[in-house]
């Protein structure tokens, strides 16, 4: 008889993978909730890519970030709902730029890259879409695929928002605003401590279309100093 010890995470505590029974209850309640979101029927109704575009239009309509004409960078844009939100609201003479791992179709003024944005490859050519301009808002609503590892999909995201952050850094005009989404908590301290010394006003804020279950917050920054 074979006697399978369950596998072990990186920090030695044992990882208890799910049954099939398991996953496919998993992907019976998932696939029930979005039969029963209002977010999920309007997002169909309303034309929109994803339920998550109304995370961006709350955000939006309570802090007022995106307004006409704005360059605005959206990373981790796929399927597209948070650029059709920031599209819309910037208007023809505005750009707004996504990046995704995945592919997305094409969208009304929205310039898209694919790619993964940890290479600085694929940073150096969204720099050439950037030109001499300076950007009014970058949004990045990026998160990594689960490993189930808790620590390990903390780090994944941290990573995610630091180097959204270093980027922002880089390419903000003075007064511009950078959102993005982190998990458990908040912001990681010293990320949190740069963000104070480089912004005006910092906060966190959870919108209603934000699933109350999950531990997804954005980190709001406004009014870059330079
Ligand atoms: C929650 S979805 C974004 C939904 C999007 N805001 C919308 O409204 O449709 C998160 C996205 O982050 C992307 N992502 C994760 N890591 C990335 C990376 N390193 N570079 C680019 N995109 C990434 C994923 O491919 C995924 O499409």
């Amino acid at each position: 008889m074979s006697s399978k010890k369950p596998p072990k995470s990186p920090t030695g505590k044992i990882t208890k993978l799910k049954s099939r029974a398991e996953r496919t209850q998993s992907q019976r309640s998932w696939l029930l909730r979005q039969l029963n979101d209002p977010y999920v029927k309007s997002a169909k109704t309303e034309g929109y890519r994803s339920r998550a575009a109304y995370k961006l239009k709350e955000l939006n309509e309570k802090y007022r970030f995106l307004k006409k004409d704005m360059l605005v960078i959206d990373l981790g844009a796929a399927p597209g709902g948070w650029s059709q939100i920031a599209a819309d609201i910037v208007g023809e003479k505005g750009k707004v730029l996504g990046i995704d791992l995945s592919p997305i179709d094409a969208l009304p003024n929205v310039t898209f890259i694919q790619g993964d944005f940890l290479d600085v490859n694929v940073q150096e050519s969204l720099k050439g879409y950037i030109g001499a301009d300076k950007v009014d808002v970058i949004l990045s609503d990026m998160a990594a695929l689960t490993t189930g590892h808790a620590n390990t999909d903390h780090l994944r995201i941290i990573l995610l928002v630091e180097t959204a952050f270093a980027f922002s850094l880089n390419h903000l005009k003075v007064g511009g605003v950078f959102v993005a989404k982190v998990f458990q908590g908040g912001t990681e301290g010293s990320l949190l401590n740069e963000m104070k010394l480089r912004f005006y006003k910092v906060f966190h804020a959870k919108p209603n279309a934000s699933r109350s279950d999950s531990k997804e917050i954005y980190v709001i920054a406004t009014g870059f100093k330079g």
